[in-house]
């Protein structure tokens, strides 16, 4: 008899071993590669990518079992995917505005401020929670997040089962796939329940279903979740990664606090960048074909799969001095815009890149500084572990030391 926590063992192992084989990809030269990672055809060329990430109407969407959350804009294509895009982004565009900088600021610093333990789970649970109010402030409303953040652990949870299974086919008639199926259910109504709770979130669902391109309130809930999900993972992932790499260097550590103190960016940014290219919090993306294609020799019929690997372009020795070596002042980031980079591309590019990167690259920035300003950072682990779900996320623990910085006091007059 299968249970959840079974399946979940053998699920985050196979997927942690995904990640280890494309970076150990990168260690062989690239005509030595395998092409294909089990069925998979790899691509990790930065032409390649871009060629792929600009065609969506060949390289299609489509994420297996991870669907059976429900459709959202994650997982659709052609029509279907442009009108339910139009609802979030139209949200999204207006919160990647520079005027929302200061909202995302002030409650990045509440959350900061208001750490009960200083310790790597006390600061965790402040970014999650930052993360989270700034996405419903994106999303126009006020919804009280510590509802909302229980559910994460069973998210994740949920997402690395699915996408195990999209890797490993299951006959229909296992003992799995039910088990799989009622725990998703038990997820989905869960969180639909503390949805509606609060009356803001309901008459956005609503909201949602009949203006514009009308769609089932159920879809409307689908592609919440998974907005919400993939969203607050993702920036809470990269500024882990950041805390991992400053506790990790002391020296660069007291050098970015005084830049932060005194406002200057382009050390702090550069930092910022060089963690997202070697700790991208999305390893890798999956396109299936819908026409076929030609990869150099190799010939792609209409159904496969291909597998892009952002492991292997941000560290492909054509691009980057030595790839494999964290290095805060990274020569390329100081000659080219991020944005410009070919080789850099942690948030896509293309029609279907990420449709929270404003927001996103906005909260990383507030983050980072008011990390770097709040709290000293040192680890006594050699070496840090990772967990990828739906993103890739260092382990930390309590060999993180995190020692608020205490604001000195204000002169007095006599
Ligand atoms: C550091 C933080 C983030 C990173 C690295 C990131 C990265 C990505 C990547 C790589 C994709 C493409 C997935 C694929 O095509 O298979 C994506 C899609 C998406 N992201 Fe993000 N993301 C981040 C934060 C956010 C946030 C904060 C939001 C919402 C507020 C968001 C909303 C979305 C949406 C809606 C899509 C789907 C775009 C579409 O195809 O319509 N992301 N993201």
């Amino acid at each position: 008899m299968n249970d959840v926590h079974s399946l979940q063992r053998d699920a985050s192992q196979f997927l942690d071993r995904v990640v280890v084989e494309l970076l150990n990809r990168t260690t062989v030269a690239p005509s030595e590669r395998p092409a294909r990672l089990g069925a998979l055809f790899v691509l990790e060329d930065a032409i390649d990518i871009e060629r792929v990430l600009n065609a969506p109407q060949v390289f299609e969407k489509d994420f297996g079992l991870v669907a059976a959350v429900g459709p959202s804009r994650f997982n659709m294509n052609g029509a279907d995917w442009v009108n339910l895009r139009a609802k979030t982004q139209r949200h999204y565009a207006k919160a990647g505005k520079p005027s929302y900088l200061s909202v995302y600021r002030d409650i990045y610093d509440a959350e900061l401020s208001a750490l009960e333990t200083a310790d790597h789970a006390g600061l965790e649970t402040a970014i999650s929670r930052a993360a989270l109010r700034c996405f419903f402030y994106a999303l126009g409303i006020q919804v009280n997040v510590a509802d909302f953040l229980p559910h994460f652990r069973d998210l994740r949870t949920m997402a690395e089962l699915l996408q195990f299974r999209s890797w490993i086919a299951a006959s229909e008639a296992s003992s799995e796939l039910t088990t799989l199926s009622r725990e998703l259910t038990r997820i989905r109504v869960a969180l639909w329940d503390t949805c509606q709770d609060s009356p803001e979130l309901v008459a956005l669902f609503n909201r949602f279903a009949t203006q514009g391109d009308p769609f089932p309130v159920e879809t409307i809930f689908s592609d919440f979740l998974t907005n919400m999900f993939a969203g607050i993972e993702t920036t809470t992932s990269s500024l882990l990664w950041m805390i991992d790499c400053l506790s990790r260097s002391p020296d660069v550590q007291t050098a970015l606090r005084a830049d932060a103190h005194a406002q200057i960016d382009a050390r702090i940014d550069g930092f910022r960048d060089e963690t997202m290219r070697l700790f991208s919090p999305i390893p890798f993306v999956v396109r299936k074909l819908s026409h076929p294609a030609r990869f150099g020799e190799t010939s792609l019929q209409a159904g496969e799969m291909v597998l892009i690997s952002l492991v292997g372009l941000h560290r492909d020795p054509r691009y980057w001095s030595t790839p494999h070596e964290f290095r805060a002042g990274r020569p390329e980031f100081q000659r080219t815009a991020p944005s410009d980079n070919v080789a850099f591309r942690p948030f896509l590019t293309g029609p279907r890149v990420c449709g929270g990167r404003r927001i996103a690259e906005m909260e990383i920035n507030v983050g980072l500084r008011l990390i770097l300003t709040h709290f000293e950072l040192n680890t006594r682990a050699q070496q840090t572990g990772f967990r990828y779900s739906l993103a890739f996320r260092p382990v930390l623990t309590e060999a993180l030391e995190v020692t608020p910085i205490t604001a000195p006091p204000a002169p007095t007059h006599a």
